[in-house]
C-alpha cells in the first residue's frame, strides 16, 4: 500500500469542473443498528487452480510418490528405470527402481520449479539400495532455458542401507531461476530405489517442514481474516464419491497419505489439467495450523454422501448419491473432525493423532459445514442425520447447511425453506455474476427475514465475461466493493463472507476470475484482493445507519451510482466510512455525522481505476492497482469530501 501526506486542498481540488452536484450522506454516530460479527470477512480455499499442489503447498516435485495413473506422469526418465511395487508406504504402494548402471531422472515440477539465488531447498527422498551395496545418489537442481540446461545446485547422497531409509540434503541455488528442474542420476555398481521424492524451500512460511509457500501465505495473513473455509467447493463433493475430499485420507505421515484425483482435472473443457492429482500433503492438519496462524476461524465443510451434482444426474438415485441406511461412516467422520480438532488426546485416538502431528492443544473448531451447493430433495434427509448426530453430541458447534450454487430461484427459495425448518446455524450462499447483478443486488438483504439462520457468502465473485473463460478487471473488482457494502449494512443477518476462488496458478487455472495469482517464484495480489483487504482491515464491531434522503446508500435512483457503509469499532474507539462511487463523475459528499463535531485526523485509503478498466495486477505487473493511504484534517461539518470517479475509498477516524 502507498502511503502519501497531502493537504486537504489537495483533496478537495477539482471540486468545480466534472463533478457531480454535492450530496450529504447521513451517518448516525450515537446508535449502531447491530452488531459485526467477529468472522465477518475471511476466505475460502479451495484446491482449484493448482492452488494447493503447485500453489500453496511448498513442495516443488510433482507425482513424488509415483502414484499418478500415468506413473512417470511429470518425471523423464534414461537407461534403466522402472516403476517398482515395493514401498514401505500401504497406501502410497509404488516406488521407482534404478538398476545398476547408468540412468537417469528429471522432474519438472509444476509449471516448472522456481529457485532463488542463495535461497536453501531440501532434497529428501525414501531409498534403499540392493544387495546392501551403498551407492550414490547424484542431485541437480535445473536451470533449463531453450535446450540448454545447467544446475545451480549440486549435492549428492550415499544410500547406504538395504532397509527403506529417509535421506536429505540442503542444497542452495547459486542464481535466479523461473522454470527449473530436479535431476537425480544414478551410476553403480548396485541398483536402487526411490520412493517419495521430495523438494521444499527451506524457507517455508514459519519454517514448517511440509510447509507452505511463505509469499503465498504472507498475502493471505495480510488480507487478516477471521473465517477460513476449506478445503471446497466442488473438490468436497468430489466427480464421484470415492473421488470425494476425505480429510481422514490428508492426516498422519505424509508419505503415506494416498494420492486422490482433482475434481478439476478435467472439469473445464477449454482448460484441461491431466496431471491435476492431490497428493494431500497439505490437509486438514495443515489448514486447522494455519488458521491458527493466521487468525482465523477455521470452517471445514464435508462431503454431505453426495458427489458433485453438476457433474452427475441429481434427478435420480445413482452412485453418486450415499443411501440414507449407508451413510453413517460420513457422520462418523464427521464427529471424528470434531474430536481431531478439539478432542483430547487422552480420551480420543483422532485427538491423539493430532497431538502426534504437533499440537497438542485443541484447535477450537466453532463451525462445520456440511455439503456444498446441494440442491434438490436428497440433501436436507441427509444433513438432518448429520445435524442431530452432531448436536447431540457437540451442541456448541455451528452448523452450516447450503442455499444451492444459484443465489435466486425456486431451487434457492426450497433450499432456503428446508435449512430454516432444520435450524442450520448459518447458509452458505454463492453468487458468481456479472456487474451489474452485483450492483443491482447491494440490497439484497435489506428486507432479508431477520429471523431463522443467518447468512454465509461463502463464495462470491463479480466477472465481466463469464467463469472460465473470463479475466480479472477492476470493473468486476468496484462492483464488488459496491455489493459489499450491503452485506455490512446487513451486518445482523449476513455474519460471514469469503471471496472466491483464492488462488490461481498464473498458467494452470481452469477457473477466473480469482484473488490471488501466482507462479513458480512470483505473487500477483489482483485489485479484488486489495478491496477485501479494505474491507477485512476496517471491518468495525457495529454497524452505523448510513442514508442519503432518508435510503441506504446502495445505488438507488438519484444517488449518482454512489454506495457506502459506516460501522463503529468499539475496541479501537474509531468511526470507519466506506464509500464506492461506480459513476464516471467525480463526487463531492458531506458526511453529516450525528453525534460527532469538531475536526479530526482521518486516515483515507483510496482505490483508483487504472487506465484501462478492463485490466488487473499481474505476475508481471502486480502493483499495477492498489490502494495508497493518507491523512486529512477535517471537519465533516463544513468539508465536503471529494470522491474520484469510479473509485472506492475508505476513512477512519477516532469516534
Ligand atoms: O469456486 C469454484 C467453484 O464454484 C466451487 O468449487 C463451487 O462451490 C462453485 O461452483
Amino acid at each position: 500500500m502507498r502511503t502519501i501526506r497531502y493537504s486537504l486542498l489537495t483533496v478537495l481540488a477539482g471540486l468545480s469542473l466534472g463533478l457531480s452536484a454535492q450530496v450529504t450522506i447521513d451517518i448516525n454516530c450515537r446508535k449502531p443498528t447491530t452488531d459485526i460479527a467477529p468472522t465477518m470477512y475471511g476466505i475460502f480455499f479451495e484446491d482449484i487452480n493448482y492452488g494447493a499442489d503447485g500453489g500453496l503447498y511448498a513442495e516443488l516435485v510433482k507425482n513424488r510418490s509415483f502414484e499418478f495413473p500415468e506413473r512417470l506422469m511429470g518425471w523423464q526418465t534414461a537407461g534403466p528405470v522402472s516403476i517398482v511395487e515395493t514401498s514401505p508406504f500401504d497406501r502410497c504402494p509404488h516406488a521407482l527402481r534404478m538398476e545398476a548402471g547408468y540412468s537417469a531422472v528429471e522432474n519438472e515440477g509444476f509449471f516448472g520449479m522456481g529457485f532463488r539465488s542463495g535461497a536453501q531447498y531440501r532434497l529428501s527422498v525414501w531409498a534403499r539400495c540392493s544387495d546392501g551395496k551403498p551407492t550414490d545418489l547424484k542431485i541437480e537442481l535445473i536451470d533449463k532455458q531453450g535446450l540448454t540446461a545447467k544446475a545451480v545446485a549440486k549435492g549428492v547422497l550415499e544410500i547406504s542401507s538395504a532397509d527403506w531409509q529417509k535421506y536429505e540434503v540442503v542444497l542452495t541455488s547459486v542464481s535466479d531461476c523461473a522454470r527449473g528442474s530436479l535431476g537425480l542420476f544414478h551410476d553403480g555398481e548396485a541398483a536402487v530405489e526411490l520412493d517419495h521424492v521430495s523438494l521444499f524451500p527451506v524457507d517455508t512460511w514459519r519454517g514448517h517442514t511440509n510447509g507452505m509457500r511463505r509469499d503465498l501465505v504472507q498475502a493471505l495473513a495480510d488480507l487478516q481474516p477471521k473465517v477460513f473455509r476449506f478445503p471446497g467447493g466442488c473438490v468436497v463433493e468430489g466427480n464421484t464419491l470415492p473421488t470425494r475430499y476425505q480429510w481422514k485420507n490428508s492426516v498422519g505421515p505424509v508419505e503415506n497419505r494416498p494420492l486422490n484425483e482433482n475434481r478439476w482435472l478435467d472439469a473445464m473443457p477449454a482448460r484441461r489439467s491431466p496431471d491435476y492429482f492431490q497428493s494431500l500433503g497439505l490437509g486438514f492438519y495443515e489448514y486447522f495450523l494455519l488458521s491458527e496462524e493466521i487468525g482465523a476461524e477455521p470452517l471445514p465443510v464435508l462431503n454431505a454422501g453426495m458427489a458433485c451434482e453438476f457433474v452427475n444426474d441429481p434427478t435420480k438415485e445413482g452412485d453418486w448419491l450415499v443411501p440414507l441406511d449407508q451413510l453413517q461412516p460420513y457422520i462418523d467422520d464427521a464427529l471424528d473432525l470434531i474430536e481431531f480438532a478439539n478432542g483430547d488426546p487422552a480420551k480420543n485416538e483422532w485427538a491423539r493423532l493430532r497431538a502426534e502431528m504437533g499440537h497438542p492443544a485443541p484447535f477450537n473448531l466453532k463451525y462445520l459445514a456440511i455439503g456444498n451447493e446441494q440442491w434438490g430433495r436428497w440433501f436436507a434427509p441427509r444433513l438432518k442425520m448429520f445435524s442431530d448426530q452432531i448436536r447431540a453430541k457437540y451442541p456448541h458447534i455451528k452448523l452450516i447447511g447450503t442455499a444451492g450454487p444459484s443465489p435466486e430461484g425456486e431451487e434457492y427459495e426450497t433450499m432456503w425453506s428446508e435449512m430454516r425448518e432444520l435450524k442450520a446455524d448459518l447458509v452458505d450462499e454463492h453468487y458468481y455474476h456479472s456487474v451489474e447483478w452485483f450492483l443491482t443486488h447491494a440490497t439484497r438483504y435489506d428486507n432479508f427475514p431477520r429471523k431463522g439462520p443467518k447468512v454465509f457468502a461463502g463464495e462470491y465473485a463479480c466477472h465481466t465475461t463469464g467463469i472460465s473463460l473470463s479475466h480479472n478487471n477492476y470493473a468486476a473488482t468496484l462492483a464488488e466493493a459496491a455489493f459489499m457494502t450491503g452485506l455490512e449494512r446487513n451486518a445482523d443477518v449476513v455474519r460471514m463472507a469469503t471471496y472466491a476462488p483464492l488462488f490461481a496458478q498464473a498458467e494452470g487455472w481452469q477457473w477466473c476470475p480469482d484473488l490471488i495469482w501466482f507462479d513458480s517464484y512470483r505473487v500477483a495480489r489482483s485489485a479484488s484482493y486489495y478491496v477485501q483487504q479494505m474491507f477485512s482491515r476496517n471491518a468495525g464491531t457495529h454497524v452505523l445507519k448510513t442514508t442519503l434522503a432518508g435510503k441506504p446508500v446502495a445505488g438507488l435512483d438519484g444517488q449518482n451510482g454512489l454506495y457506502a457503509s459506516a460501522a463503529l469499532d468499539r475496541k479501537a474507539k474509531v468511526i470507519i466510512v466506506k464509500i464506492v462511487n461506480t459513476s464516471s463523475d467525480r463526487q463531492s459528499v458531506l458526511l453529516n455525522l450525528t453525534g460527532l463535531k469538531g475536526t479530526r485526523s482521518v486516515r483515507s485509503t483510496l482505490l483508483l481505476p487504472p487506465a484501462d478498466e478492463d485490466s488487473d495486477n499481474s505476475v508481471e505487473n502486480p502493483d499495477h492497482i492498489v490502494p495508497s493511504e493518507s491523512i486529512l484534517s477535517l471537519n465533516f461539518a463544513s468539508d465536503p469530501i471529494e470522491i474520484p470517479a469510479r473509485s472506492f475509498m475508505v476513512l477512519r477516524f477516532k469516534n
